[in-house]
């Protein structure tokens, strides 16, 4: 008997290792394990052994269950790595693709726009100076103009705030330069606000700036109406209303025509007007020599219009199930 099992064991160690296909080793494995092969057969004959000889017979046989057990799957295995080998006939995984953010996409446009006008493209601080987004602009300290803005200060700096503005490149961009100048800001702004469907504390604006000789309201309006024009199409309606800021006089507000949902609306775009005499003062330019325009608008209201937004949170919260629809 113990011959038997040991010729068993090697015949079928042979046959799994010749075995050329998993469904060939399949028919070995029936062939041996199966409720009519050779190990039901083993068992059989043991059944007939006498109760001394049983023990270790049946151990035996369950050594060699266990060594072809192993080799079966060891096959088995590498049958398996086989399947998994490299196909190039497959379709590639394709990676994940990021995309710009929709106000990043705003942005560049509108940059686009005025580099084509000539204009330069500055940054400056989001923690800014209060020289810079107020004093400087013709906003004294502790005047009523200040509440305009609702201001984020930082604790113990109160020479610092979050710019409420990008209208600090006026002073920050032309201070250390020589005019005639021209130049556009974007980037993000700050006010302690309520937040809701319509406002955010954090939104965008981009702000721009011209100085040189001579220039006039006309050449304001004009360069407004061509950058609206190159955005939204020769048919855009513009209206210009007089408004104020401290630091322009006299100043305006431009408003576009929009049709929400089959209505017909004025929405407000930009604040702007010529530079302020206090302002190139504290720029140290002489306001008999120089004069300029300055513009600011925000757009978080455009890019919500053209993509459908109804609420602006949704531009600033980062949820990426709202953002890669876009
Ligand atoms: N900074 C103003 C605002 O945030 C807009 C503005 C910019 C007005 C430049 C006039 C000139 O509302």
């Amino acid at each position: 008997m113990e011959h038997d099992l040991s010729i068993l064991r090697d015949d079928s160690l042979e046959a799994i290792r010749v075995a050329r296909s998993e469904a060939e080793l399949e028919r070995v494995e029936t062939d041996l394990l199966g409720r009519n092969g050779k190990f039901a057969a083993a068992m059989k004959r043991l059944s007939a052994l006498s109760r001394d000889e049983r023990p270790r017979i049946g151990k035996l046989i369950q050594e060699v269950r266990r060594t072809i057990d192993q080799a079966l799957a060891d096959r088995k295995r590498t049958f398996g790595t086989h399947r998994h080998t490299f196909d190039p006939t497959l379709p590639g995984e394709r990676p994940v693709r990021g995309h710009v953010h929709p106000i990043t996409t705003y942005s560049r446009r509108i940059i686009e726009v005025w580099r084509s006008f000539g204009y330069d493209v500055h940054e400056g601080p989001e923690l800014e100076e209060d020289w810079y987004n107020f004093e400087a602009l013709n906003f004294p300290k502790d005047h009523p103009t200040r509440d305009m803005h609702d201001t984020f200060f930082i604790k113990g700096r109160p020479d610092l705030v979050l710019r409420t503005h990008t209208s600090t490149v006026q002073a920050r961009s032309v201070f250390h330069r020589k005019p005639p100048l021209k130049f556009v800001e974007i980037g993000r702004v700050y006010r302690h606000e309520a937040t809701d469907a319509k406002h955010e504390s954090t939104f965008t604006q981009c702000d721009g700036i011209a100085i040189d000789r001579h220039m006039t309201m006309a050449h304001l309006v004009g360069t407004l109406h061509v950058f609206f024009k190159r955005m939204f199409g020769d048919d855009v309606k513009i209206r210009t209303r007089p408004s104020y800021f401290p630091f322009v006089e006299p100043g305006i507000e431009m408003d576009l025509q929009w049709t929400i949902n089959g209505k017909t609306e004025w929405l407000e775009m930009l604040g702007a007007g010529m530079i302020h005499p206090n302002v190139m003062k504290s720029l140290k330019l002489d306001p008999k020599k120089w004069n300029g325009f300055a513009f600011g608008m925000g757009f978080d209201r455009l890019v919500m219009l053209s993509y459908g937004i109804t609420d602006i949170r949704m531009l600033y919260n980062g949820n990426l199930d709202f953002l890669k629809q876009f």
